[in-house]
């Protein structure tokens, strides 16, 4: 289990330009979008390969194919905002869904929907969430995908909370998570300080 934090100049620039309350909603997309890519691109660097035999114009020669069945699945419903970038990636990735949301009083998540592809058990799961906060979603999420047998999971978020990553470590150890950028503490409305806000509401413009 590992908990990885990146450490990239662009992802540091684009994200800033996110936590700014000022940014539109669709600038904060667009850079939601090159974040993801960039993420995937670091993620998926140690994928299992098989050899495969290919012709080029010039000869035959082995070359390689990602030798296992990526399945990505967004937290419903600011997970969404990281899909087309990890698609544009990862093109033959499947995709499940589970939708989560906080309550806010409580802060308690409840799951609302959940659909997967089949074949979980053999694939590499990647649950995506722009926020890890109290870590209550993202930990009922890996629960529900390792109930229908999923074994090789990682968890991606775009800013994380000291009280979110602790929690979900002593829930699934076995899950490493990357990060974007591990911010200081959650507020007492369970907000991710510094944080971007409400990750939902500025992707989708609702308040
Ligand atoms: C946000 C976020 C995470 C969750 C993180 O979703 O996208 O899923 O909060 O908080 P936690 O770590 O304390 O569980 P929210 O419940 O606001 O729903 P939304 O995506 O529908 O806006
Ligand atoms: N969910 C969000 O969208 N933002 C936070 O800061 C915490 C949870």
């Amino acid at each position: 289990m590992s908990v990885k934090i990146l450490d990239h100049a662009l992802i540091k620039h684009k994200l800033s330009i996110m936590r700014d309350k000022n940014t539109s909603t669709y600038i904060f997309k667009q850079n939601l979008d090159e974040i993801a890519m960039l993420m995937a691109y670091e993620v998926s660097k140690d994928f299992p390969l098989k050899l495969k035999d290919i012709e080029t114009p010039v000869c035959k020669t082995t070359g390689y194919e990602v030798d296992k069945q990526i399945v990505l699945v967004p937290i419903l419903r600011a997970g969404i905002g990281l899909v087309d970038g990890f698609r544009t990636i990862m093109p033959n990735a499947k995709i499940g869904h589970i939708g989560m949301y906080r309550d806010e009083e409580t802060l308690i998540p409840h799951e609302y929907y959940a659909r997967f592809p089949s074949g979980l058990e053999s694939s590499k799961v990647i649950i995506v969430d722009p926020m890890l906060a109290t870590g209550g979603s993202a930990m009922d999420a890996i629960k529900a995908i390792k109930d229908r047998g999923a074994k090789d999971i990682m968890m991606v978020c775009l800013v994380g909370a000291p009280e979110g990553v602790k929690a979900l470590q002593e829930a699934h150890p076995d899950v490493d998570i990357t990060l974007a950028a591990l911010d200081h503490h959650l507020n007492e409305k369970g907000y991710i300080v510094p944080g971007l806000g409400d990750a939902g509401d500025r992707l989708f413009g609702t308040d």
